[in-house]
């Protein structure tokens, strides 16, 4: 599949199942490896960057076995990876790169690691600076990019105040800290989500939380593998949130999303904006919470994003932006220039094709102002992803409320993160 057509739609209507969740997935995978024992990881992500972190894993030694979405592993100990003979490779993911070089700081050798060309210009200075301080020795093109070499060694605990919002960094410590001497402690600015805290709680370590403080002390702990269940991915149901809503008469039927608080943001914007979202069949596995959503169509209002609201559904702004034109008074976001620096530069990437569309925008340095409705309908366009994952599977959804069909190019990069989206959107989505 290079291009794919997406026909407008009449409704939404039916059930669906998100993927296991891409962040969890990660780091259960990670977890799972240098555990003793082993672990048995059910509706694991079938996402291409999870399969990015197996791969890794199993090159370190640790043993993998992927059976759909079920994946075995059996882990080799906190201090029972082996070096790779050659370089590691994170693919598209920030998170593998970023979190395993947490990992990769403790060991007792070299490792090298890089991904492809979109992930070798993200900045990894931000796990730079608090790997180093910890004692780990990590060369980087030009001191912020991939390929990284990381020269693993004994590590001391520290105190990371972090400059900025992002789970992915407090990961990369909180993992550091798993070979570390003494207390590793990480102060956010703002609430991100939590889902190394718990998944490191359910494999064995003892965390302690205040506020936006977390503290642990490795000495003495070893990791205990375990059987998972990996909730869907919130994320990739909010594709589906947002499409059902575009239509007055949908009703769709999202099953077994995860609903972690750390998360959840996004709904309570969805709610803000008028749209008629339902939470059902809470339970609770390995401390993250599952759910359904029920979604009913509704008449969106729009509004303004931003703020320490902006970490919480930063992987949901495509989606709330490609949904501006359909709103009252259009979407404003705003604090949000780290969107550049994602798997494309998503505001740019946002711009040019909603101007494609027929959209109104306009662009700034740290977000875009999107008009509403009054600024005419959308029409049918050829959208440029710029092999983005987020970005084709917004323009699908909005596509679905054009006057005219919209050609995605490049729309497998979906299968970054939701390799079956097209297939479960048209189930779901009525002519
Ligand atoms: C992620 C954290 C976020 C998010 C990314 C996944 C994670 O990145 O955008 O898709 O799993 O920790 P930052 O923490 O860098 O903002």
């Amino acid at each position: 599949m290079s291009k794919k057509t997406i026909h407008p739609a009449k409704v939404l209507a039916g059930g669906v199942a998100p993927p296991g969740d891409k962040s969890i997935s990660h780091r259960y995978a990670m977890l799972a490896g240098i555990a003793e024992g082993s672990s048995e990881l059910s509706n694991f992500a079938l996402a291409a960057d999870c399969h990015s972190t197996l791969d890794c894993m199993k090159s370190l030694g640790a043993e993998v076995r992927v059976e759909n979405t079920l994946v075995r592993v059996t882990g080799r100990g906190l201090h029972g990876l082996k070096s790779s003979w050659r370089a590691l490779d994170a693919g598209n993911s920030g998170t593998t790169i970023r979190l395993l070089s947490g990992i990769l700081a403790g060991q007792s050798f070299t490792t090298k690691i890089a991904g492809d060309d979109s992930l070798n210009k993200r900045p990894m200075k931000r796990i730079l600076t608090p790997l180093r301080e910890m004692g780990a020795q990590i060369s980087a093109r030009d001191d912020n990019f991939a390929p990284l070499e990381i020269r693993g060694g004994k590590l001391h605990g520290i105190h990371y105040e972090m400059p900025m919002a992002s789970a992915q960094v407090k990961s990369a410590v909180l993992l550091a800290g798993l070979f570390a001497e003494g207390e590793t402690a990480v102060t956010e600015p703002a609430r991100t989500r939590d889902h190394t805290e718990l998944a490191l709680e359910e494999f064995g370590v003892p965390i302690e939380r205040h506020g936006r403080t977390i503290r642990f002390r490795a000495d003495g702990i070893k990791l205990t593998g375990r059987q998972a269940e990996v909730p869907g991915d919130l994320s990739s149901a909010v594709f589906f949130i947002a499409a059902a809503s575009l239509f007055p008469d949908s009703s769709l039927h999202i099953q077994g999303v995860g609903l972690n608080p750390t998360r959840t943001a996004i709904l309570d914007v969805f709610a803000r904006m008028g749209a008629s979202i339902q939470m059902l069949s809470l339970r609770s596995v390995q401390g993250e919470v599952i759910g359904d959503i029920a979604v009913k169509g509704a008449h969106l209002r729009g509004g303004v994003i931003a703020g320490a609201e902006i970490p919480l559904v930063i992987d949901e702004l495509p989606m709330l932006a490609a949904l501006g034109p359909f709103t009252e008074a259009g979407i404003e976001i705003r604090d949000a220039a780290e969107l550049r620096v994602k798997e494309s530069d998503r505001i740019a990437a946002l711009a040019e094709n909603l101007r494609r569309m027929g959209a109104t925008v306009e662009e700034r340095s740290d977000g875009l102002k999107v008009a509403g409705r009054s600024a005419g309908k959308l029409r049918g366009a050829e959208i440029e992803p710029r092999g983005d994952h987020r970005i084709a599977m917004a323009f699908a959804v909005a596509a679905l409320a054009a006057e005219t069909p919209t050609t995605i190019r490049d729309a497998q990069c979906a299968g970054v993160s939701y390799p079956a989206f097209y297939d479960d959107l048209a189930r779901v989505a009525e002519r």
